[in-house]
Formats: C-alpha cells, structure tokens, sequence
C-alpha cells in the first residue's frame, strides 16, 4: 500500500465511509453494510489551490497528461485469442481465451471448477502458453493427484501454492505467464486489508488488483468463486461487474453432465452453453448435446414425444415422456419432473375442452429426460401429444418433433426461432416436424416435412386416425 493510503470502512448501502468498522451504518442505519476498502489520500491539495488561482493549466487538477491513441492506431484483432482446443470451453467464452481477460468461473462446491480449469491449464500449456495455477483451497500433493488423474497433460503447469495477493502477484509479475488460473478468489487476501479472506472487501480488493495486474500485463486471469445460498458468487454483485465474463458451472438435474454458461461476456455473445461429462478421468466436452438428452429412440413406446430447448444460440433436442394410467381411488395423482406442475394442470384441461380427451380417471407422470427444465413453451405442443399417445397407448413416429405453444382455446402458437430448432432437428435424424400452421410457410430444411397443425384436435386426428 503507498504510504498516502489508508483503510476505511465504507457502507454498501448508502456509501458513507467511517474509520472503525461498526455492526450497524450511523448514516443510513443499516446493519451489517460496512465493508473494508483501502483508498488513495486526496489527491495533492495544489490542484485545488491552482483551480483557484485560474488559468488552462490548473485545469489537470494535478494529473499527469497522457496520450490518447486514435482508435484506428489500437492494434490486435479476433485473432489473438488463444484457443484451449477444448471445443466447448472455446465456444462458450466467444472463441477462445482474449489475452488481458478476467474471467470469473462460478459454481457450487464439487460440481468440476477445479477439474475444468485444470483441464485448461494442460491444453493451454501443451500449445506453448504458459500457464500458474495458484490453489489457495488444495495442497500441491491434492493438485498433484487430480492432475494424475487426468493423465500426464497437466505435468508441465506451473503450481503455486499461495493465499497472500501480494505474493501471488509478484510471482506472477515474475514469471509472465499466458494465464493464471486463482482457484478461489474467496480465499486471496491481501496485508492491507484487516479482514479475513473471502469477506466482501477482502473479495473486492484481491479481485480489483488482479483486473489491474491482467490490463497491464497482457496475463488473462481466470477466477474461480464459490457461489452463495442466494446463487450470486461471492455475495458482492460488485464482482461480476468488475470482470470481463462471467460462467457459471452447473450440474444439470442428477446425471453426470455439466453445463458452462457464460452470463455475462464482453467479448462475445452471453446465454452460450457449452457441455460435458463427468467421467472418472475428467471431463468430456459433449459436442453434440442433442444426443445426450434423447434416449434411445429405435423401438419408442407410447408416451414420448421430442421437442426443442433453445440454450443461448444453440438448440437442444429433448425427449418428453408421459404415462397415463387408470387410478386407484382419490384424487388422481399428477407427478411432473422437468415441467411446471401449473402448466400441465393448464394443458390437461384444455386437453379435456378442447380435443375430449379425459384425464379425470387417470393418474399422470411426466418426466422430461436427462434431468432438463422444460420451461419454454414451445415444448408444450410435446408434452400434449406425449400425453395423448399414452392415453391412445399408440407410439409417435419415432422420428418426428413437436414445436409449439398451446393456448386456452387448443390453438398451436408459433414460437421463436422454429427454423434454427427445425435445423437442429434435422441435424439429428428429424424428419417430421409438427409446427403452428404459420410456421409449416417459413423456411424448412429440406429433409424435413413440416406439418402445420391449427389446434390440437387437427394434431390428433392427423397422429391418431
Ligand atoms: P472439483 O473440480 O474438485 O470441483 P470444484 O472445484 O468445483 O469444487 O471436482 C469435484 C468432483 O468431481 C469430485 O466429486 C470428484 C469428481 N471428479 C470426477 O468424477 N472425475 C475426475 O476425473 C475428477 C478430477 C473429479
Ligand atoms: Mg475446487
């Protein structure tokens, strides 16, 4: 810290600032805000004298001119980013690593932040980037094993073993490495702070001077961050402001794949996934995730019906199962895994009003496979002719795809990007494609036969009779 610095607490409420840390702001009167931060002493009080006595030069409130280049003059292009060579991590930060980046990984404890990154850190390194991997949670012996693990690619990253920023940094400013990997932020601290690591100043701090030693340096910097109860990562919002992108690493539902979801992204477009496995060597990047979600769809039995997921600009087939059987006595029961249990109430209903088709007797399951969230409505038209094929126990054609929303009245909607869906369709083996009436004139690749559908009683009679 320069001499003229000093430490204060200030409220992330109201912003006052106070020299000793309080439970409670005296300002705003909000507790538990104060939050440490280190700040510059004013700057030299002559500014402001000169200010006072006029002329142009006073005006640089005693600053330092620099120049300001021409934006024609700033060179480096797309192509400078650095290519990982695992296909999804690529694609996901925009197409590779942008030297001078910050990005922050989060995700909850064990879900793969540490095994992903090492996985990064042995491809980078194998392409002659130099990567320091800084572990502040694992012993090198437990880096060491994880690494073995791997196999043999990750031998050659370099390993530091460190919690103090200060350290970090000059080990870092020392070597020059290509990337660095600070695995997690919550547990770098710096000496001029009092608080613990992983407090909200501490977090700030550390993160701030990393962002500065990255713009400097060229070294992109990826931070892993521990994500809260509330979801956020590292509680301060103030985190994900700070860095240039921003993934999130979840698991989806019980299964053994992975999702990597950029939220936030200067350098490319946010809401990509990029998907993997968990096998017991690593992780596996799933280039085509559509076969994944879809069972094994040579002999179907009644009851399932696929739709598409749209994740960020990348379609997902997914395979809706429905089981409709005769009910004990009661209340039938209605049990919904991956589907909004208010949505299939809706469309049981509009089922009964509008196609006659009764689900009063019947107890009904819906299971959408691989663990996904059905939440779009484009995958209602699915979840309609899954159920009916259960009721009428006679399976879909094996090879067609339902894209649509049912309202209240029965009516088919279209929904967005049915083109982009239908060429994924496509690209899977699709050959049928149920859509609204509007969608069947839009633009349909060309082996397959769209079939525009007005209500869902047209849809059945078309499936069915
Ligand atoms: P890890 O990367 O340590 O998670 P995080 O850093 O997000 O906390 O991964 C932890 C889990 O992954 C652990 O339960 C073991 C499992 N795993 C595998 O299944 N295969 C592997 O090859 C590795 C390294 C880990
Ligand atoms: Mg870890």
């Amino acid at each position: 810290m320069s001499p003229k610095a000093r430490t204060i607490y200030r409220c992330t409420n109201c912003g006052a600032d106070h020299p000793k840390w309080a439970g409670r702001c005296d300002v705003c009167g909000d507790w538990n805000t104060l939050v440490e931060e280190i700040v510059s002493a004013p700057a030299n009080a002559t500014g402001a004298t000169a200010r006072r006595r006029g002329g142009t030069a006073s005006l640089s409130a005693g600053g330092t001119a620099v120049a300001a280049p021409r934006l024609r003059d700033v060179h480096g292009s797309e192509a400078r980013r650095w290519k990982t060579g695992i296909g999804e991590f690529d694609f996901v930060l925009g197409g590779g690593i942008v030297p001078g980046s910050v990005v922050l990984i989060g995700g909850e404890p064990g879900i793969g932040k540490s095994t992903l990154l090492l996985q990064v850190a042995a491809t980078l390194q194998g392409r002659e980037h130099e990567v320091l991997y800084v572990s502040g949670e694992e012993s090198p012996l437990q880096v060491k094993l994880r690494a073995d693990r791997l196999g043999d690619s990750a031998q050659n990253v370099a390993l530091l073993s460190e919690t103090n920023l200060e350290t970090i940094l000059a080990t870092a400013s020392a070597q020059a490495p290509a990337v660095m990997i600070v695995d997690s932020i919550q547990t770098v601290f710096t000496s001029d702070l009092e608080g613990a690591p992983g407090n909200v100043g501490q977090v700030r701090e550390s993160a701030a001077r990393l962002m500065h030693f990255a713009k400097a340096s060229g070294t992109s910097v990826f931070l892993v961050g521990h994500v809260t109860k509330g979801g956020g990562i590292a509680g301060p919002k103030t985190l994900e402001h700070i860095v240039d992108t921003v993934l999130y690493f979840e698991g989806e539902g019980t299964l053994d794949h992975r999702v990597l979801r950029a939220t936030k992204n200067r350098f490319g477009s946010v809401d990509e996934i990029g998907v993997f496995r968990m096998h017991e060597n690593g992780l596996e990047p799933v280039a085509n995730p559509s076969e994944l979600f879809l069972s094994d769809r040579h002999d179907i039995a009644s009851g399932s019906a696929v739709t598409t997921l749209l994740e960020g600009s990348r379609p997902i087939l997914i395979e809706v199962q429905a089981l409709a059987a005769k009910a004990g006595y009661g209340t039938p029961q209605r049990v919904s895994t991956g589907y909004d249990g208010r949505k299939l109430a809706l469309l049981l209903a509009v089922l009964d009003k509008r196609a006659g088709l009764s689900f009063s007797s019947l107890d009904v399951f819906i299971n959408v496979v691989g663990g996904v969230q059905l939440r779009e409505p484009a995958g209602d038209l699915a979840v309609a002719a899954a159920l009916a094929s259960s009721v009428y126990d006679r399976a879909l054609p094996s090879d067609a795809v339902f894209i649509g929303e049912v309202g209240l009245g029965g009516e088919i909607r279209p929904v967005a990007q049915t083109e982009r869906r239908l060429a994924e369709a496509a690209k899977m083996g699709m050959r049928n494609a149920f859509v609204a009436q509007r969608s069947a004139g839009g633009r349909i690749p060309k082996d397959v036969k769209a079939v525009g559908v007005a209500t869902i009683a047209d849809m059945f009679r078309r499936l069915f009779s």
